[in-house]
């Protein structure tokens, strides 16, 4: 028999539909993963084999056929252990088909069967909202998704409680939206004696929202004033603020589920690489460049960074977007945020 539970591929800060497939068939017992999945989604297999354990629960000796689909989209991340092991579990007709139709799954599995936070919580939730699905996540992760409204998100603390959950017999509860911080900075442009023109430059900066280049000796308050800056700015709007914790979410960077309405302060050093600024790497992760989306970008000692990272920042400056290539796909992430470059004359 086939079942079919759905989770999300990500692609950029979008979330794709993915539909995980399992059949347990007659043959020579194995558990495989197909459908262009990389290694973190292949050991699933080995975590989901465990989980089931703790459960007392022993794979038959079947073949077992897990497939991603749609198969030609790249998927990467642990997240998909839950939907496989629910796959599996309803296969085994332990939970009805028709429960899990109408949710979306992500989550890592702990060999003990504990569900593991997952970054792009978030972004699933919006996807789940857009199909008409809740969500089933981990946990620590329920804080984060329950901004999104429109979805219904449940989040459970191991594999038990989503099978007490999908047969009716536990249900869970709805989980909460984390704390929004209003965040105003405790960083005080006053705490700058002097530097009149410095504190007028920069505020006609963040008036209307100009890139700047601070020129002067060491010591003289650049890294100070540039502080000082996320502090002028009014808060985010909550689209804003949204837009914001969707890259967040991404980079796994959001505390216990809180979205902040600070604006971003990002401060990457001279040495850092061209993919840890733009963006990219082996899983196209965002940059700083997008990490400092509607906020500030702060590159101190800027003619140490090497001359190709400084020519890539172009296009971000322009459109306000980086897209960032891999092998098999373009990605493209937002990145409008105010660039503020420190150097030293001498
Ligand atoms: N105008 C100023 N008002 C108050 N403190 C200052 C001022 N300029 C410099 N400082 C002090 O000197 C320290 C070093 O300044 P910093 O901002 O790191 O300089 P820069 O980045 O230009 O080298 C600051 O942390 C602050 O304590
Ligand atoms: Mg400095």
């Amino acid at each position: 028999m086939v079942a079919v539970t759905y989770t999300v591929a990500f692609h950029g800060v979008e979330a794709r539909p993915v539909e995980v497939q399992c059949a347990v068939a007659p043959g020579l017992p194995s558990f495989q993963i197909v459908g262009l999945a990389n290694k973190a989604v292949s050991e699933a297999r080995e975590r989901v084999r465990a989980a089931l354990d703790a459960l007392s629960i022993a794979l038959p000796s079947k073949r077992i056929t897990v497939n991603l689909s749609p198969a030609d989209m790249p998927k990467e991340g642990s997240h998909f252990d839950l939907p496989i092991a629910v796959a599996l579990l309803s296969a085994l007709g332990m939970i009805p088909q028709e429960e899990i139709g109408a949710c979306v799954l992500m989550g890592e599995l702990a060999l003990g069967g504990d569900l593991v936070q997952v970054a792009g919580c978030l972004p699933a939730a919006l996807t789940a909202a857009s199909d008409g699905r809740s969500l089933i996540c981990p946990k620590a992760s329920g804080a984060e998704a329950a901004w999104v409204e429109a979805a219904a998100v449940f989040a459970a603390p191991n594999l038990a409680a989503v099978l007490h959950h999908l047969t009716g017999q536990n249900l869970l509860e709805l989980a909460q939206p984390g704390e929004v911080t209003t965040g105003q900075s405790a960083k005080d442009l006053s705490d700058v004696k002097g530097q009149e023109r410095a504190k007028r430059a920069l505020e006609i900066a963040a008036a209307g929202r100009h890139h700047m280049l601070m020129v002067g000796p060491p010591g003289s308050g650049k890294s100070m004033l540039a502080a000082r800056l996320p502090g002028l700015l009014p808060p985010l709007s909550p689209a804003e603020a949204l837009e914001t914790s969707m890259i967040h979410s991404l980079a796994g960077l959001l505390d216990e589920g809180g979205i902040s309405r600070e604006r971003p302060f990002r401060e990457p050093h001279s040495t850092a690489s061209m993919a840890a600024i733009i963006g990219g790497g082996r899983s196209a992760k965002p940059g700083e460049v997008s990490l400092a989306h509607n906020g500030v970008l702060f590159m101190d000692e800027f003619p140490e960074f090497p001359r190709h990272v400084l020519e890539t920042l172009r296009q971000p400056i322009e459109t306000g977007e980086v897209m960032v290539a891999r092998a098999n796909a373009h990605v493209k992430y937002p990145s409008r945020f105010m660039l503020i470059a420190a150097a030293n004359p001498c």
